[in-house]
């Protein structure tokens, strides 16, 4: 396998050990960048290369531009030179939707029909398009000669030096891509991983330094660099597509070229796929549009190419678009537009928490006008100002976020954000509590910390009253009819009917409601209280293993903690809940109200039986006698969460598939579990499907 061996080696000249040194590096470059799989340690590596920096220290009259050695090497330029490309690097035609993806292939397939080609030959090879920055690296005799940027795609800038830098672009084909073309360019994307684009944003912020506004600016900004070392500094990475010009070499079919290049050293995408019919381009199309999200890089689409290279020749292109390839591109999920200003939203446990109002702008077809900032710590980060043009990003269904500013866009008007030292609501001063990064308003009469409260308790989650929404919380409060959720109890339909806008019929249907609301489970009403950390989950948890408030007000630190599912840092914060004499009096006029304070007999048996055997196949439920396996991350419930859940309900939760299995519980990223179930056919559910089968 690896040769390690010294370098005293009779009958071999310095040239020849040189030679075979480098080959032996090239191959373990490739093994450890391209394909994620060394065959050697470090360490051996690390000999293998010094072996060869002495030997060439020795003769420097051997030193070549390929030897691995010399990647960073040279000094700083004044310009970049003009390459120009061989052959023109051209640009796609975009299909925007499935629509315009069919009509595209009704074309080709016509035009292939014209050119005499049979229908055997329509195959097309599916590639994701990568949202980076286009290069063309000419190699001859299988070395690199010059790498050059796209430019207007006849001439674009030689940033060679650069390129050299980067570990997953070789300096030297491989051995087993012989015989080489005597020229070929080769085409390809440089790329920033998305970790490494946060980390690269996060050291600048730090330096003071303007960030990059996306993953592609980040590339280019890093790939047209004077100075390679400042280029060897950035974790640039590429993927392979295509080649140029080529000379001394034929191919008939686009994915020979990709598997030539494969063997040449060359980084390409493992996941190309091939596709015979419309309906297989559509749906591998579709299928990158999925995976997006969990990819390590941007994309922005899937290009589709035929395969044939005879007949991309005959087929030709339309001004710069090849009429053989189509780029689909996927909805963008980012947008631009300007940070209008910061607000804070007191929550009703007092935490302040900032959020962006935006000039609207469509992201991904929905008109987003909000974006959460989640923390001073994060705005600091992101060096967020009010007045910056910044970057807005929407993933699925979750609540729009800013990447970054367009820092270079600043005209110095823009204005740093510092959290108030004082509650927006009350003007108490805040409190940053120790370990945690919020600040949060320590009064427990902040008229936004009541707002909040209430809000949440009459929720859909919580006591779910119907008819009373955030707007008639605040009128209420305002108007003095309320002061905290026990006041809801004590309204009166005259009281309400007076309101305006709020006729007799609408207020009795809400103290109808109100009413209704005091039979919600233990396990509402405890969630309804807004104790921190306990959310829905727990809250069930604690009120089967206590089975009534008095039991869990009466519980030990150490008690609740036990609880399967709840930890100390809950178990605390439900302590001090109880603690606090507000609260106790609020507790003591829900119950005089009439509010359920007691799981019903029935559940409480199932909470001793939950507290003896840990519910662990005890306890009788909605999912008694049932097997459920957890793959991938589920949107709110910890494994965990959910195993505690599934169990309390009387279910068992294994760790593979098999025929026995009842419901597979599938989150983001699942893996070969979700694989398994498929093949056997067994039902997959996700939290949503889950939570409706607990309930019965
Ligand atoms: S092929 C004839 N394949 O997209 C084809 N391009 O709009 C020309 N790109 O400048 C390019 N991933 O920067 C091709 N798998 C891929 C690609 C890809 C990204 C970029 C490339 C090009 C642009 C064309």
């Amino acid at each position: 396998m690896a040769d390690t061996g010294g370098t005293a080696r009779p009958g071999v000249t310095p040239a020849e050990r040189i030679e075979a040194l480098r080959a032996l590096i090239r191959h373990h470059d490739y093994r450890y960048y391209v394909l994620d799989s060394p065959e050697i340690s470090d360490a051996e590596y690390d000999a293998l290369f010094r072996e060869l920096q002495d030997l060439e220290a020795a003769h420097p009259e051997l030193i070549t531009p390929d030897s691995p050695t010399q990647r960073v090497g040279g000094e700083p330029l004044a310009a970049f030179r003009q390459v120009r490309h061989i052959e023109p690097m051209l640009s796609l035609a975009n299909a925007k939707n499935e629509e315009e993806l069919r009509a595209w292939y009704t074309r080709v397939a016509k035009l292939a029909g014209e050119a005499g080609a049979g229908p055997e030959l329509l195959r097309f090879v599916l590639e994701p398009k990568i949202d980076g920055l286009a290069v063309s690296l000419r190699y001859e005799d299988g070395r690199l000669v010059v790498g050059a940027t796209r430019g207007n795609g006849e001439v674009g800038e030689d940033v060679t030096a650069n390129l050299r830098t980067i570990s997953t672009v070789p300096l030297a084909m491989l051995a087993a891509a012989a015989p080489y073309p005597s020229v070929v360019e080769v085409r390809g994307e440089v790329y920033l991983p998305l970790a490494a684009f946060a980390q690269l944003n996060e050291q600048r912020v730090a330096a003071g330094e303007p960030t990059f506004a996306n993953p592609r600016n980040a590339a280019a900004g890093s790939l047209r660099q004077l100075d390679p070392r400042v280029t060897a500094s950035r974790p640039l990475s590429t993927w392979f597509y295509g080649i140029g010009y080529v000379e001394g070499r034929d191919f008939a079919a686009h994915h020979e070229v990709l598997e030539w290049l494969r063997r040449a050293g060359f980084r390409v995408n493992p996941d190309v796929r091939m596709a015979a019919t419309v309906e297989e381009v559509i749906a591998g199309c579709r299928e990158w549009e999925e995976r997006r999200d969990r990819l390590d890089y941007d994309i922005d689409g899937v290009v589709v190419k035929l395969d044939d290279r005879r007949l991309q020749s005959a087929l030709g292109a339309a001004g710069r678009d090849p009429r053989w390839a189509v780029a689909y591109k996927f909805a963008p999920t980012t947008a631009q537009t300007r940070l209008l200003k910061i607000h804070i939203n007191v929550g009703r446990t007092g935490v302040l928490n900032p959020w962006a109002e935006l000039e609207p702008v469509e992201v991904g077809g929905v008109t987003v006008e909000r974006a959460t900032l989640h923390n001073e710590e994060d705005i600091r980060r992101k060096d967020l100002r009010e007045g910056d043009m910044v970057i807005v990003q929407r993933a699925g269904d979750v609540i729009p976020q800013i990447v970054a500013p367009l820092t270079e866009l600043r005209t110095g008007a823009e204005k740093p954000f510092s959290m108030p030292s004082e509650c927006p609501s009350c003007g108490t001063p805040v409190v940053r509590v120790a370990g945690e990064v919020a600040v949060r308003c320590p009064n427990p009469g902040c008229p936004a910390k009541r707002a909040e409260a209430i809000k949440h308790f009459v929720s859909k989650g919580a006591m779910d009253i119907d008819g009373v929404g955030e707007k008639l919380v605040e009128r209420l409060l305002s108007l003095g009819l309320i002061r905290d959720a026990a006041d809801l109890y004590r309204l009166e339909a005259s009281q309400l009917a007076d309101l305006e806008r709020l006729g007799e019929k609408s207020a009795a249907n809400i103290i109808a409601a109100i009413e209704a609301s005091k039979k919600r489970p233990l396990a509402r009403v405890i969630f309804a209280l807004g104790i921190p950390h306990v959310g829905a989950e727990n809250a069930e948890l604690l009120a089967r293993r206590f089975g009534s408030m008095q039991a869990l007000r009466e519980a030990s630190m150490e008690e609740i903690a036990e609880t399967p599912g709840i930890g100390p840092v809950i178990a605390e914060s439900v302590r001090q809940y109880f603690r606090d004499p507000r609260n106790l009096d609020l507790l003591a006029r829900l119950e005089e109200a009439g509010v359920t304070m007691a799981a019903p007999a029935r559940a409480d048996t199932g909470a001793a039986g939950a507290r003896e055997g840990g519910g662990r196949g005890g306890a009788q439920g909605p999912l008694s006698g049932k097997t459920l396996v957890l793959t991938g991350t589920l949107p709110t419930l910890s494994r965990q969460q959910a195993t505690d859940l599934i169990e309390a309900a009387g279910g068992r939760v294994t760790g593979s598939v098999s025929t026995k299995t009842d419901y597979v519980v599938v989150g983001e990223e699942a893996g070969s579990k979700l694989t398994r179930a498929r093949e056997l056919g067994i039902s997959l559910l996700d939290e949503e499907g889950l939570r409706t089968l607990l309930r019965g």
